[in-house]
């Protein structure tokens, strides 16, 4: 794989890109929205130049990398001579659908279609191509630059040629790759991440304690680096509660309701880092 092809400029899609220039990857960047690609660049030159600053790469280098990234605002001109997509578009099953039933139509026969979606499944969005043996989910992890795991998940139709060409991908880009057997919601992190999250808002919204008090006790009495409530406004609250919907509906089990409260949340706006308040103040 030489020719990258990112769709979705957002905070999944822009790591993603990050990683794949400093793993020696051409990428090319699509976005529906002209304000999210015009922000890709300045934003992946920040991570760069920061990484300046730590003494972790030279201007040669940085230089090097943003010359390897082109940006284009045409989903088909973007999409000609591309080794594998990659889409971290908004986690919606209808969008993703329409987005891959176009790529099928414009990308070589060749080229490996996957997803970074948290939860939808990976076979019915491969239904909507003609190509399903070449289409996978390829699932990283929010802040990518950090987060060491990738999931790779095969469709019900995905070739193992498929999913083998994505793990040797991500174990280039240094990724700890785990292969899931089954295209099950959630795959293995978010069945068992996301409804914790759920969990601690429901604890929130029962009164049993405080946003500070919860995050602070699963903090210091689980060690996890970050409280589940922060964590939840790093993701992104709206991305949550669309995992934990993909979870109830696909399961039909009681037990992954959604939160009512972080569906009002979700509703007033208070969506985390990205709208500026969450659970907390940004
Ligand atoms: N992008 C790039 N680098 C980042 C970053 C970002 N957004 N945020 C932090 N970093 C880097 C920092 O620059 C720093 O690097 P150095 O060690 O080289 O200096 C390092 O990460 C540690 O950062 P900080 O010292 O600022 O803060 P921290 O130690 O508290 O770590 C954290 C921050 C990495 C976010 C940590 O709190 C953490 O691991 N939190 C849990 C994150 C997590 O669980 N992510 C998975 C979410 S689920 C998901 O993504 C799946 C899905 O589908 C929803």
């Amino acid at each position: 794989m030489k020719k990258i092809l990112v769709v979705g400029t957002g905070q999944m899609g822009g790591g993603i890109i990050q990683v794949l220039l400093q793993g020696g990857y051409r990428v090319n960047a699509y976005d529906a929205v002209a304000a999210a690609l015009a922000a890709l660049k300045p934003k992946i030159g920040k991570a760069f130049d920061k990484l300046k600053e730590k003494g972790k790469a030279d201007d040669a280098q940085i230089n090097g990398w943003l010359d390897s990234l082109t940006t284009c605002d045409s989903l088909e001109a973007a999409a000609a001579d591309i080794d594998l997509v990659i889409e971290a578009a908004t986690e919606n099953v209808d969008l993703k659908i329409s987005l891959f039933k176009k790529l099928d139509e414009l990308c070589a026969k060749n080229t490996i279609l996957a997803s970074n979606t948290s939860s939808i499944s990976i076979t019915k969005i491969a239904a909507a191509t003609k190509r399903p043996e070449k289409v996978t989910g390829m699932h990283f992890f929010n802040p990518v630059p950090v987060m060491k795991l990738l999931e790779i998940i095969p469709g019900l139709h995905t070739a193992e040629e498929t999913c083998g060409a994505c793990q040797a991908l991500g174990e280039k880009l240094g990724k700890t790759v785990v292969r899931i057997n089954i295209d099950a919601p959630g795959f293995v992190v978010n069945r068992i991440l996301v409804p914790m999250i759920n969990e601690a808002v429901l604890v929130l919204q029962e009164g049993i304690t405080g946003a500070d008090a919860i995050d602070k006790a699963m903090a210091a009495g689980a060690n996890h680096p970050m409280g589940p409530l922060a964590l939840s406004d790093l993701i992104g609250n709206d991305t949550v509660l669309a995992i934990m919907q993909v979870l109830y509906d696909e399961f039909q089990d009681p037990k992954y309701r959604p939160a009512l409260l972080l569906k009002r949340m979700v509703a007033a706006g208070k969506l985390g880092r990205k709208s500026g308040e969450g659970f907390f103040p940004y």
